[in-house]
């Protein structure tokens, strides 16, 4: 939810920024804006809309060694040039980009009109610039006016400020991600890696309450603790490449294809760190899953993988519903967290009602030094490496893939866990080849102009049901549902009518059940789509996808990431950012 950027160093800091913030749009797109500090002056730069391929010379924006950037996923205030960050104070020395929610702002505001600033925008980030123009009128230099300022600051919030006359910047973070990328003489800072990764791959990534002063050396006072800390260096194992659409057009399809590069880094995981993640939920009582979205359906599988190999009962409970079951919670409990981005507010908030009851927390994360990383006992990485576009493909996949290693572990069987594991890899290069690409392009063509699509599944092949839909629906913007087969006689049936395209998750365990409830919807006049391991003449198209039992998640929702991607584009979508949609969901 708005991504973030500064640059301080000897390169062309609005070339930095504006390439960077390219980077970081799938936080959020509505808006851009940049700050270049160009003694004395300050330019700044406003618009409206995706920043696309627009470069630094087409912008105008001058040479310069220290610049920010922002774009904007509009919470408080709507898309205009006016509430575009960067926001400055009323002397305009000042200058802000924010992300996260500043909650008090109203009362903040009343306060400083109080006190003669005027305001321009409906931002909660225009508080931010005033109230730091307000401390330093009463007499404290910037960086002091900076750390007095946070004081009247409730929310979360990553901020990014500096001031016309300084070259420095300061960088505060509070709940919201905010990392620092440390060059040869030169910082970065940013809301994500990504950002930055062309140039260096060593970054610290800021604790809560830090605020860092970086000018031609960094230092990093920590507000709680009201003094100065050292933050260590770390080096990120990601490449610039990675972070590159290449010969792609879109993210969302390069990562898709990278699936079995992803998969096979998660097949060759540390063992000892899933034996690790095993014993503690072996010896805990009452475990949860928590997640939302995508990760929620991870989860989801993990349940049923759980239940079906390692013969044990797991909870699971969306993080936002989570508040209702806490009591539940007590020093035996364990409660394992799914985020890509490691930054989900609702996930964040459940972790820390289990530490508060004294559960034991750990956290399936993309996302590294993430602050679901950081507050959790244990975590195991997702290995996806940058997943840029909007919607999560490649890190659903290593989600799975890693509950399904627990599933195995826990059953004292890793090595037979891995060998699956490496085999699916070897059956993906086909799932994503362009032979399969191709096909489920024609498919796609059939479904272009259908206002509904209706997808079952039992068993596993249930999660793998819901989370197709909500590919389809987030990227076509095709009304989707998603149900359990056996649930269609429940009601759901009234639904199909003649022509309805219902998509059917088959697997050999299931399958007499499952073609039943598609014999239904053929009855009612339904258009069925299989996948799945074998042919039945009740399907009007067949995705053959190969029977790989506890790992047919894995391999069933990959042509179901390509049909959503060719309805995007068939519709005229944009697959790398759907509409109303910010990758990182840092506001509950
Ligand atoms: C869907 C999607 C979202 C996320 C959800 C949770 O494609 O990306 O549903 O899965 O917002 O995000 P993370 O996994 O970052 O916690």
């Amino acid at each position: 939810m708005c991504g973030i950027i500064g640059y301080i160093g000897p390169r062309n800091a609005s070339e930095i920024v504006v390439e960077g913030l390219k980077k970081l749009e799938y936080r959020g797109y509505d808006s851009f804006g940049f700050a270049v500090r160009a003694n004395p002056d300050i330019k700044i730069l406003k618009r409206v809309g995706k920043i696309g391929s627009v470069t630094v010379q087409e912008l105008g924006l001058p040479n310069s060694n220290l610049a920010i950037g922002h774009t904007r996923w509009a919470t408080h205030g709507s898309v205009t040039e006016i509430n575009t960050h960067p926001h400055i104070s009323q002397d305009e020395k000042i200058i802000v980009v924010h992300n996260g929610i500043i909650e008090n702002f109203q009362a903040q505001k009343k306060f400083l009109e109080s006190q003669g600033l005027a305001f321009y925008s409906q931002t909660d980030t225009e508080i931010i610039p005033k109230t730091i123009e307000y401390h330093m009128k009463r007499g404290y230099d910037f960086v002091e006016a900076c750390k007095h300022s946070l004081k009247h600051l409730e929310g979360q919030y990553a901020i990014v400020a500096l001031h016309k006359d300084e070259n420095k910047l300061v960088a505060i973070r509070k709940e919201a991600p905010l990392v620092i990328g440390v060059g040869e003489g030169e910082f970065f800072v940013a809301s994500d890696v990504p950002a930055f990764l062309e140039y260096t791959k060593k970054v610290i990534f800021l604790d809560e309450m830090d605020l860092a002063v970086i000018d031609k050396n960094i230092s990093v006072f920590n507000l709680t603790k009201n003094s100065f800390v050292d933050r260590t260096i770390t080096n990120i194992d990601w490449n610039a490449e990675q972070a590159r659409k290449g010969e792609f057009d879109h993210f969302f399809m390069k990562e898709v294809y990278e699936q079995a590069n992803t998969l096979e880094r998660v097949a060759n995981i540390d063992e000892t760190l899933i034996k690790e993640v095993a014993g503690e939920i072996r010896k805990s009582e009452g475990i949860f899953f928590v997640a939302c979205g995508t990760a929620s359906y991870a989860c989801m599988h993990g349940v049923y993988t759980f239940a079906k190999i390692a013969k044990m009962h797991i909870n699971f409970c969306l993080a936002h519903e989570f508040p209702n079951f806490k009591h539940f919670l007590n020093n035996k409990s364990l409660v394992i967290a799914l985020s890509q981005s490691g930054e989900t507010a609702d996930t964040l908030t459940a972790i820390r009602a289990a530490k508060a009851a004294g559960a034991k927390t750990i956290s399936i994360t993309n996302a590294m030094g993430s602050s679901l990383m950081r507050e959790s006992d244990k975590t195991i990485l997702a290995r996806a490496g940058p997943e840029i576009c909007v919607l999560s493909t490649k890190a659903y996949t290593s989600q799975l893939a890693i509950l399904t290693l627990l599933a195995y572990e826990l059953a004292g069987k890793l090595d037979e866990g891995k060998e699956k594991l490496k085999e699916v890899v070897r059956y993906i290069y086909y799932l994503t080849s362009e032979h399969t690409r191709k096909f489920i392009q024609e498919i796609a063509k059939n479904l272009r102009y259908a206002q509904h699509i209706y997808l079952i599944g039992r068993g596993l092949q249930y999660p793998t049901a819901l989370e197709a839909t909500l590919k389809i629906k987030e990227v076509s913007y095709i009304h989707a549902e998603g149900f359990a087969g056996g649930e269609l006689k429940h009601g759901v049936i009234a639904l199909i009518e003649h022509g309805t395209p219902c998509i059917v998750f088959t697997s050999t365990e299931n399958e007499k059940e499952i073609i039943s409830n598609a014999m239904e919807l053929k009855a009612r006049g339904g258009y069925i789509i299989g996948v799945g391991p074998n042919n039945n003449p009740v399907f009007d198209v067949w995705i053959k996808v190969r029977e790989s039992e506890e790992a047919n998640s894995i391999c069933q929702i990959i042509p179901m990431q390509i049909l959503a991607y060719q309805l995007a584009m068939l519709r005229g979508c944009d697959p790398d950012k759907p509409r109303n949609l910010a990758k990182s969901v840092t506001v509950k």
